[in-house]
């Protein structure tokens, strides 16, 4: 059975000064069984999440990291410079493919880095709108899997506890979610590309797919009805407590009721 996630992507949002203190709340408003809760602040409030979350079971990420583990790399953290700080990495945000021109080739090297570094990694993954409307969706989603993924040590990954988020671009910060049955195909999809072009196989079933874009907690429901999703990648909404505490709660049923399907303990 895949675990259930609720990952929080705080993006360029909190500061030192007051994201502990945000993460406590959270931490305290999501205690649920069978939900696997993480954290992804900026770099420079990983410390103060850190000491906050201490004592609770919600992991902490990063939103990057470096590929390289140290050297001339201005601006720049390593995974080196993470380790006691979070146990979890976003690779690969469409923003930072938009803004720092990340490629997907570059995404693997950072894969393996956090793979081979301990960090636990969310490759995101997803297309543009004008890709969508022109029928072309999986076929970039596959594009990336395959840059990203192609050559890479697959039981390394899925002993490193390997996720990935589907996050359509014109799904985030619009207010705007894809469809359920869309995300669902695209999770499908996804698994199929690992599965078949990867030469995955059978691993390809171990590998949570999140959904991301404009998630909140009057729609997660809809997405965790689909089997092929496994929880949400969230941005604005994860800024808020009870938003939080809707989607984690949500989830939680989601956790029971896959484990009563499948005859198993939550
Ligand atoms: P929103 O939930 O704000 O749409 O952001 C989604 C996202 O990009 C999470 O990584």
């Amino acid at each position: 059975m895949r675990p259930l996630i609720i990952a929080a992507n705080w993006k360029m949002n909190t500061t030192p000064a007051d994201a502990g203190e945000l993460a406590a709340i959270i931490a305290a408003r999501t205690e649920e069984p069978g939900v696997t809760r993480v954290i992804c602040p900026p770099y420079v409030c990983l410390a103060a999440v850190r000491d906050a979350l201490a004592g609770t079971n919600v992991a902490v990420g990063a939103q990057n990291v470096h590929h390289e583990l140290a050297g001339a790399y201005t601006g720049e953290i390593s995974a080196a410079a993470l380790a006691g700080l979070a146990t979890w990495v976003i690779l690969g945000h469409s923003e930072r493919r938009r803004d720092a021109m990340e490629s997907d080739e570059l995404i693997g090297k950072k894969l393996a880095r956090a793979i081979s570094s301990g960090l636990r990694p969310i490759l995101c993954v997803g297309e543009l709108l004008a890709e969508r409307e022109s029928g072309r969706a999986v076929e970039v989603v596959a594009n990336q899997l395959r840059g990203a993924l192609a050559g890479k040590d697959v039981e390394a990954l899925i002993n490193g506890g390997f996720v990935i988020a589907y996050e359509p671009v014109w799904a985030i910060g619009t207010g705007r979610t894809a469809s359920s049955a869309d995300a669902a195909a695209m999770a499908e999809a996804i698994r199929s590309t690992l599965a078949e072009d990867l030469g995955w196989g059978k691993s390809a079933e171990l590998v949570p797919v999140l959904y991301g874009g404009s998630v909140t907690s009057a729609n997660i429901g809809e997405f965790l009805a689909e089997h092929s999703i496994d929880g949400g990648l969230v941005g604005g909404a994860s800024l808020k407590p009870d938003e939080m505490a809707g989607m984690v709660a949500r989830a939680a049923i989601t956790a029971m009721a896959r484990a009563a399907a499948e005859g198993k303990p939550v």
